[in-house]
């Protein structure tokens, strides 16, 4: 019986859980982990926080809006705890380990604080805060990066990887794997390395276990996940496993079609790993390499660890290794001191690499960080807004122009679900298709180069590779028609379509 079995069937039934989750995908994973713990303790999901018993937010602090959203959220629910006092409430993650007391200062009908480095404690805080006879506050934090030793900071940040939860994933036939936790680049904007902590890589035979799990639980595809992905590094049983390395050993897992990693960290983009990448079948041809900026100056006070020429240079060898590969970024705009001359530096730099996407950021002064001691936050909203809008308006004419380039190819797509972004088009499609089940309905996926394929077809196609020729493109979205498919849920080799 899977995890997820036993606690639907659990005869303790502790109430109803929502929670919501922002920021990135270690987010995800980090709520896909908590709601498996707590089904194991009796609570059932629902998605409707009226009817919930327990609500968690699950929080980002990169950026000051994402906060200001969740500070929003909870005073929203500021009333309803009056009339629910036995509701509890809870604040995870990022902005936990940020705000600590302050957030049972500004919403004092939060129950529990719970960071990044202490997820584990959350079923037992909610059975506390639930069976005490006085109401309690409760708080799980790490320490800060100057309030110990490294090994006792490390140490406080608890690497939390132990169940998990089919029904919390982005889909059934797909998962997030940690590799890493924490950051030890501190650029200078950044608030993760204090909110994620010391950067530390998980063992090998773990996540190998944990992706052998997964793969049982029906998974094709595995997304490795670490602020820093391709800094790993673990030495096990007198060896030393890089990226690359475990890239091999996933890859000889039988049902498991697809491998992706991010975020990588320009500087430790080798060769190792680039060869890796060409040369495993299962490696997704798609690299997401933040570049921030196109001026050296801006780089230095980001203290990035690299100049405009070494991300060229990087660049290169990897389009040398793979001229296919697609790759995208991240940038921010309105950093302190970035003038129009810098801005239009970093303009050139998107029209010379020409990337798949760009997350395009407007700078969000962030307290604790290097930047908010040593810079003025000088450039205005206005100016930061401008920018931002330029910088979007160039990608998306460079990935409009690129993905049109793929009209008449064809392209493999791992079949994901219904598309919940371009709209429906007309007319039924025979594709997969079987008499007395439903039409067609427009689904997507993505191809080996992470672009995002919709195309009309049964809904039963889900969890299979099909071969998409492509029609038409959006700035987003390449739209296709199927050809044919290539697995169905673990057999390989070329299938006939299904009529
Ligand atoms: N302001 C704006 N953007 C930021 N990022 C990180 N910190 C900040 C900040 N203070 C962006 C970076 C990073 C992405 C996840 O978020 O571009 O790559
Ligand atoms: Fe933040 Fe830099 Fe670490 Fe990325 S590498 S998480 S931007 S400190």
């Amino acid at each position: 019986m899977s995890e997820s079995d036993q606690s639907r069937q659990s005869p303790v039934h502790n109430g109803r859980l929502y929670i919501e989750t922002v920021g990135c995908q270690m987010n995800m994973l980090d709520s896909e982990l908590v709601v498996a713990a707590l089904r194991q303790d009796g609570y059932q999901l629902t998605d409707n926080p009226k009817d919930a018993d327990t609500i968690l937010f699950n929080t980002c602090s990169v950026r000051e809006h994402a906060e200001h959203k969740i500070y929003s959220a909870l005073g929203r629910l500021k009333y309803s705890k009056r009339n629910r006092p036995q509701r509890v409430i809870g604040v995870l993650g990022c902005m936990a380990q940020k705000d600590q007391d302050l957030i049972f200062q500004k919403a004092p009908h939060v129950d529990i604080v719970v960071g990044t480095g202490q997820l584990a404690e959350i079923p037992r805080m909610i059975r506390e805060t639930r069976s005490a006879t006085e109401r309690v506050q409760q708080k799980a934090v790490s320490l800060g990066r100057r309030e110990g030793s490294r090994d006792e900071i490390t140490d406080s940040f608890q690497s939390y990887d132990p169940l998990r939860d089919p029904e919390m994933r982005p889909t059934p036939f797909q998962a997030f794997v940690r590799i890493m936790i924490g950051c030890d680049k501190f650029c200078t904007y950044c608030v993760v390395p204090a909110t994620r902590g010391p950067e530390q890589s998980r063992s090998p035979s773990q996540i190998l276990a944990e992706v052998r799990v997964l793969a049982d639980q029906g998974v094709r595809e595995i997304t490795l996940l670490g602020q820093t992905v391709n800094s790993y590094r673990f030495t096990e049983n007198g060896r030393m496993h890089r990226l690359s390395d475990l890239l091999v050993q996933i890859s000889d897992v039988p049902s498991i079609e697809r491998i992706r990693f991010v975020t990588s960290f320009p500087r430790d983009m080798s060769d190792d790993l680039l060869q890796a990448v060409r040369d495993l079948p299962k490696a997704m041809k798609y690299l997401h390499v933040p570049a921030q900026s196109g001026c050296n100056e801006i780089l230095k006070r980001m203290k990035r660890g690299y100049t405009v020429e070494e991300y060229r240079e990087m660049m290169h060898r990897i389009r040398e290794t793979m001229p296919e590969c697609a790759v995208s970024s991240d940038f921010i705009v309105g950093f302190c001191g970035e003038s129009e001359e810098s801005f239009h530096k970093s303009m050139d730099l998107i029209r010379e690499f020409r990337f798949k996407n760009s997350f395009i950021f407007k700078y969000s002064k962030r307290e604790g960080t290097r930047a908010d001691d040593l810079y003025e936050d000088d450039i205005p909203e206005t100016v930061k807004r401008r920018r931002n809008n330029e910088m979007l308006d160039l990608q998306n004419q460079i990935s409009e122009e690129d993905n049109a380039e793929f009209i008449g190819r064809t392209v493999s797509v791992l079949v994901e679900g219904p598309s919940k972004w371009a709209a429906k088009k007309n007319g039924p499609a025979t594709d997969g298709h079987r008499p007395g089940e439903p039409l067609a309905t427009q689904l997507m996926g993505r191809s080996e180069c992470d672009r995002i394929v919709v195309f009309d077809g049964n809904p039963r196609l889900a969890g299979t590779t099909a071969r998409i020729r492509i029609d038409d493109c959006t700035v987003t979205t390449l739209i296709g028609t199927v050809e044919t498919l290539e697995h169905q849920h673990g057999s390989s080799g070329i299938l006939p379509i299904l009529v």
